[in-house]
Protein backbone atom coordinates (compact mmCIF):
# COMPACT_ATOMS: atom_id res chain seq x y z
CA UNK A 1 0.00 0.00 0.00
CA UNK A 2 1.44 3.16 -0.96
CA UNK A 3 0.43 7.01 -0.29
CA UNK A 4 2.05 9.73 -1.26
CA UNK A 5 2.52 13.08 0.92
CA UNK A 6 3.86 16.59 1.08
CA UNK A 7 7.61 16.45 2.15
CA UNK A 8 8.46 17.55 5.12
CA UNK A 9 11.48 17.36 7.93
CA UNK A 10 11.17 14.09 8.76
CA UNK A 11 11.21 12.69 5.62
CA UNK A 12 14.83 14.03 4.39
CA UNK A 13 16.81 11.32 5.95
CA UNK A 14 15.40 8.39 4.35
CA UNK A 15 15.12 10.82 0.96
CA UNK A 16 18.84 11.28 1.06
CA UNK A 17 19.56 7.36 1.69
CA UNK A 18 17.69 6.89 -1.42
CA UNK A 19 19.53 9.69 -3.51
CA UNK A 20 22.56 7.84 -2.77
CA UNK A 21 21.61 4.81 -4.09
CA UNK A 22 19.96 6.59 -7.15
CA UNK A 23 22.64 9.53 -8.42
CA UNK A 24 26.23 9.60 -8.27
CA UNK A 25 26.01 13.04 -6.87
CA UNK A 26 22.61 12.89 -4.69
CA UNK A 27 21.28 16.36 -3.19
CA UNK A 28 22.41 16.17 0.62
CA UNK A 29 20.41 17.01 3.22
CA UNK A 30 20.96 20.50 3.15
CA UNK A 31 19.60 20.67 -0.38
CA UNK A 32 16.31 19.28 0.56
CA UNK A 33 16.04 20.90 3.95
CA UNK A 34 16.66 24.16 1.42
CA UNK A 35 14.08 23.20 -0.80
CA UNK A 36 11.73 22.95 2.61
CA UNK A 37 12.10 26.86 2.34
CA UNK A 38 12.05 27.70 -1.51
CA UNK A 39 8.94 29.46 -2.04
CA UNK A 40 8.62 28.23 -5.89
CA UNK A 41 9.51 24.14 -4.92
CA UNK A 42 6.74 21.38 -4.37
CA UNK A 43 7.88 18.09 -3.33
CA UNK A 44 6.00 14.56 -2.67
CA UNK A 45 7.40 11.61 -1.07
CA UNK A 46 5.66 8.06 -1.09
CA UNK A 47 5.53 6.17 1.50
CA UNK A 48 5.03 1.92 1.21
CA UNK A 49 4.62 -0.04 4.28
CA UNK A 50 5.86 2.91 6.82
CA UNK A 51 8.85 3.66 4.48
CA UNK A 52 9.60 6.42 2.43
CA UNK A 53 10.26 4.44 -1.30
CA UNK A 54 10.65 7.46 -3.48
CA UNK A 55 9.82 11.26 -3.99
CA UNK A 56 9.87 13.85 -6.71
CA UNK A 57 9.94 17.81 -6.88
CA UNK A 58 9.13 20.46 -9.08
CA UNK A 59 9.99 24.10 -9.02
CA UNK A 60 7.03 26.46 -10.47
CA UNK A 61 9.02 29.23 -12.27
CA UNK A 62 6.63 31.78 -13.37
CA UNK A 63 3.62 29.48 -14.80
CA UNK A 64 6.58 27.13 -15.71
CA UNK A 65 7.37 24.17 -14.21
CA UNK A 66 10.54 21.89 -14.14
CA UNK A 67 11.03 18.12 -12.99
CA UNK A 68 14.12 18.81 -10.47
CA UNK A 69 14.17 15.66 -8.92
CA UNK A 70 12.53 12.22 -9.29
CA UNK A 71 13.90 8.93 -7.69
CA UNK A 72 12.66 5.60 -6.29
CA UNK A 73 14.21 2.91 -4.18
CA UNK A 74 15.53 0.24 -5.74
CA UNK A 75 13.69 -2.07 -3.92
CA UNK A 76 10.19 -0.13 -5.01
CA UNK A 77 11.25 0.04 -8.86
CA UNK A 78 8.50 -1.83 -11.38
CA UNK A 79 5.65 -1.30 -9.19
CA UNK A 80 4.01 1.94 -10.28
CA UNK A 81 5.33 4.23 -7.63
CA UNK A 82 7.45 6.32 -9.69
CA UNK A 83 4.40 6.86 -12.17
CA UNK A 84 2.48 7.84 -9.00
CA UNK A 85 4.68 10.23 -8.13
CA UNK A 86 4.58 11.93 -11.68
CA UNK A 87 0.83 11.91 -11.81
CA UNK A 88 0.95 13.85 -8.91
CA UNK A 89 3.38 16.25 -9.82
CA UNK A 90 1.44 16.42 -13.17
CA UNK A 91 -2.15 17.20 -10.95
CA UNK A 92 -0.13 20.07 -9.11
CA UNK A 93 0.84 21.85 -11.98
CA UNK A 94 -2.53 21.56 -13.33
CA UNK A 95 -3.92 23.12 -10.31
CA UNK A 96 -1.25 26.14 -9.84
CA UNK A 97 -2.10 26.61 -13.97
CA UNK A 98 1.30 26.32 -15.49
CA UNK A 99 1.53 26.27 -19.05
CA UNK A 100 4.00 23.34 -19.48
CA UNK A 101 6.35 20.42 -16.97
CA UNK A 102 9.97 20.64 -18.64
CA UNK A 103 12.97 17.83 -17.77
CA UNK A 104 16.01 17.15 -18.46
CA UNK A 105 16.95 13.30 -18.66
CA UNK A 106 20.71 11.32 -19.68
CA UNK A 107 20.57 10.10 -23.32
CA UNK A 108 21.31 6.26 -21.50
CA UNK A 109 18.22 6.50 -18.78
CA UNK A 110 15.52 4.44 -20.06
CA UNK A 111 13.56 4.07 -17.80
CA UNK A 112 12.89 7.41 -16.93
CA UNK A 113 12.38 8.15 -20.68
CA UNK A 114 9.62 5.70 -20.88
CA UNK A 115 7.91 6.78 -17.41
CA UNK A 116 7.98 10.09 -18.90
CA UNK A 117 6.69 8.98 -22.81
CA UNK A 118 3.75 6.77 -20.87
CA UNK A 119 2.91 9.99 -19.56
CA UNK A 120 2.85 12.48 -22.20
CA UNK A 121 6.04 14.10 -22.49
CA UNK A 122 7.90 14.70 -25.82
CA UNK A 123 11.48 14.95 -26.47
CA UNK A 124 12.28 18.46 -27.79
CA UNK A 125 15.67 19.34 -27.86
CA UNK A 126 18.96 17.92 -26.85
CA UNK A 127 22.02 18.90 -24.78
CA UNK A 128 25.37 17.96 -25.69
CA UNK A 129 28.33 16.98 -22.86
CA UNK A 130 25.37 18.30 -20.53
CA UNK A 131 26.36 15.30 -17.58
CA UNK A 132 29.92 15.85 -16.56
CA UNK A 133 30.63 17.20 -19.68
CA UNK A 134 30.53 14.13 -21.28
CA UNK A 135 26.54 12.42 -21.92
CA UNK A 136 23.87 14.18 -23.22
CA UNK A 137 20.64 15.19 -21.75
CA UNK A 138 17.12 14.92 -23.26
CA UNK A 139 14.91 17.72 -23.07
CA UNK A 140 11.83 16.59 -22.70
CA UNK A 141 8.34 18.62 -22.11
CA UNK A 142 4.39 18.09 -21.35
CA UNK A 143 1.65 20.76 -22.28
CA UNK A 144 -0.79 21.14 -20.02
CA UNK A 145 -2.56 24.12 -21.82
C1 LIG B 1 12.78 6.23 -13.37
C2 LIG B 1 12.19 5.68 -12.07
C3 LIG B 1 11.77 6.86 -11.19
C4 LIG B 1 10.94 4.85 -12.41
O1 LIG B 1 10.30 4.49 -11.20
P1 LIG B 1 9.43 3.15 -11.06
O2 LIG B 1 8.63 3.29 -9.83
O3 LIG B 1 10.30 1.96 -11.16
O4 LIG B 1 8.49 3.24 -12.35
P2 LIG B 1 7.00 2.66 -12.49
O5 LIG B 1 6.94 1.29 -11.90
O6 LIG B 1 6.03 3.66 -11.99
O7 LIG B 1 6.89 2.53 -14.07
C5 LIG B 1 6.03 3.35 -14.86
C6 LIG B 1 6.44 3.23 -16.31
O8 LIG B 1 7.81 3.67 -16.45
C7 LIG B 1 8.47 2.88 -17.46
N1 LIG B 1 9.56 2.11 -16.82
C8 LIG B 1 9.86 2.08 -15.50
N2 LIG B 1 10.96 1.32 -15.30
C9 LIG B 1 11.34 0.85 -16.51
C10 LIG B 1 12.41 0.03 -16.96
N3 LIG B 1 13.30 -0.49 -16.10
N4 LIG B 1 12.53 -0.21 -18.29
C11 LIG B 1 11.65 0.32 -19.17
N5 LIG B 1 10.60 1.11 -18.81
C12 LIG B 1 10.45 1.37 -17.48
C13 LIG B 1 7.41 1.95 -18.02
O9 LIG B 1 6.78 2.64 -19.08
C14 LIG B 1 6.45 1.83 -16.85
O10 LIG B 1 5.15 1.50 -17.25
P3 LIG B 1 4.69 -0.06 -17.35
O11 LIG B 1 4.90 -0.63 -15.98
O12 LIG B 1 3.26 0.03 -17.78
O13 LIG B 1 5.64 -0.68 -18.36
C15 LIG B 1 13.21 4.75 -11.33
O14 LIG B 1 13.72 3.81 -12.26
C16 LIG B 1 14.36 5.48 -10.67
O15 LIG B 1 14.25 5.95 -9.53
N6 LIG B 1 15.50 5.60 -11.37
C17 LIG B 1 16.70 6.24 -10.78
C18 LIG B 1 16.52 7.72 -10.63
C19 LIG B 1 16.25 8.38 -11.96
O16 LIG B 1 16.78 7.98 -12.99
N7 LIG B 1 15.42 9.45 -11.93
C20 LIG B 1 15.07 10.17 -13.12
C21 LIG B 1 16.07 11.21 -13.42
S1 LIG B 1 15.65 12.15 -14.89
Amino acid sequence: MTDYKIMNKSHIEEMVEIEKLCFNSGFAEKTFLRELENKIAYYIVSETDGKISGYGGIWNVCGVAEIIDIAVHPDFRKMGIGQGILEKLIDFCKKEDCLELNLEVRESNIPAQKLYEKLGFIKNGERKNYYDGKETAFLMSLKLK
